[in-house]
């Protein structure tokens, strides 16, 4: 095996934890321990491990229909997904493109952002204008966006990527230093709006740059010069979507709508590979043959397009988020959280703590991703139960969306006390 982001020597010395069994919040290892899943998978598994209701809707769709590729043929799972999706997106998205994880789902939208500018009769609008810090997913165009800044994940890649129009790095979280982002977007869509074929966000939240948050206003702002500059607003929310913000997308906690939404990650609660790609009508009529009859189709597909099995699940999700009202299950969890962080903010040697619903981070350090708590923190989480994983010197908790409240006083208890031992050693 070559496991992601660990080096052969890490992978070749470490006492991997070998999990074997899953269930609600809980891990469990070979060796019959237990773990409290404090990062959902990833990020993934927003209804944790195994919710009977999501198996129940795999084991009844392989009874049905495996697959079938999506170019020529169709199945109901897909379609009702993709109406039940739209249902609940931001007013305005009415169409679904089926792909397979978050980095795709944004390679998707990169596509269809620049292919629909160069059959508009807009061919100038070749460029993407991104977020110092962001991270999209780990495929080139999704990496492009993030860019290679040095001492950051991509930097062997800079010879492979292209060129995107980057604002400037907020420097730190205050709300003055994320004005001057939205002061400079605003500027440069101003200056050459023209040549920009779409704005790409993480709204509210940027996750694996070091989960930044940042306030609703400046991404109104942001959405408002998108709009000024008639160009697209990207809003990535593999991270932030179904519920995690304590909304089901971040963009409607500032009342901002994109033109284009990515989505995986909680789009299966974790369950399978599968994402999507909302786009409006408007773009979706782009698309269509022109007066000369050219056909101006996508040019964009997966083997696994809309797999019957990931849209079963994923209806499944939908129905279990309004059935089990998920999403207002966050407000209690982020108020339990936020009382956590009030507590480890006051250990001495803590940097910076911030939150954004069911997300709690804590700077440990100043390093960002090349800082040396990490491995100390996993360890110390670990031996208390849990499985974390920092993103550097940034710990974080990020656990299902309805992990039950003690065994989620058991993960905040255990995360401040593996701060408070990382800090001191
Ligand atoms: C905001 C955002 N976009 C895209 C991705 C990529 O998703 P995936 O790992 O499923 O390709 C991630 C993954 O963490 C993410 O946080």
């Amino acid at each position: 095996m070559w496991p992601p982001y660990t080096s052969p020597e890490r992978h070749d010395t470490q006492d991997p934890l070998v999990i074997v069994e899953a269930e609600g919040a809980w891990l469990v290892d070979a060796d019959d321990r237990r773990y409290l899943d404090g990062i959902s998978s990833w990020w993934t598994c927003t209804l944790g491990h195994r919710h009977p209701r999501l198996l129940a809707a795999a084991a009844a769709q392989l009874g049905r229909l495996d697959h079938v590729s999506a170019g020529a043929a169709i199945h109901p799972e897909v379609a009702q997904l993709a109406a039940e999706l739209c249902a609940v997106a931001p007013g305005g998205l009415e169409r679904v493109h089926f792909s397979d994880d978050g980095s795709t789902a944004v390679e998707v939208a990169v596509k269809i952002a620049f292919q629909y500018w160069q059959q508009q009769g807009r061919p100038a609008r070749q460029r993407f204008l991104a977020l110092s810090s962001a991270y999209h997913g780990d495929t080139l165009g999704a990496v492009s966006l993030a860019g290679a800044e040095p001492g950051g994940f991509f930097t062997v890649f800079a010879p492979l990527l292209f060129e995107v129009a980057r604002a400037p790095t907020a420097d730190g979280d205050g709300e003055s230093a994320w004005d001057q982002v939205a002061s400079a977007i605003e500027e440069r869509l101003a200056r050459g709006g023209d040549e920009i074929a779409g704005v790409v966000v993480e709204p509210l939240l940027q996750g694996a740059g070091g989960m930044r948050t940042y306030p609703a206003e400046v991404l109104r702002r942001i959405a408002a010069a998108t709009r000024r500059a008639d160009t697209l607003l990207i809003a990535d929310e593999v991270f932030t979507g179904y519920g995690r913000t304590g909304a089901m997308w971040a963009c409607e906690l500032a009342g901002v709508t994109p033109d284009l939404l990515c989505t995986a990650k909680g789009f299966t609660a974790g369950m399978l590979p599968m994402a999507a790609t909302l786009a409006t009508a408007r773009l979706y009529d782009g698309f269509r043959a022109g007066a000369d009859g050219a056909d101006r189709a996508l040019m964009h597909g997966h083997s696994f397009s809309g797999h019957p099995l990931g849209a079963a699940v994923a209806r499944e999700v939908l129905a279990i988020y309004r059935d089990e009202h998920i999403v207002d299950g966050v407000a209690p969890r982020t108020a339990r959280i936020a009382a956590a962080l009030a507590g480890i903010a006051a250990i001495p040697g803590v940097r910076r703590t911030r939150q954004l619903g069911i997300v709690g981070a804590v700077d440990l350090g100043d390093g960002g991703y090349g800082g040396a708590t990490g491995p100390r923190f996993t360890e110390a989480a670990r031996r208390r139960g849990l499985y974390l994983r920092p993103l550097g010197d940034t710990a974080y908790v990020c656990p299902p969306l309805n992990i039950d409240l003690p065994d989620l006083d058991t993960l905040l208890d255990g995360f401040a006390g593996a701060i408070a031992e990382t800090v001191r050693s």
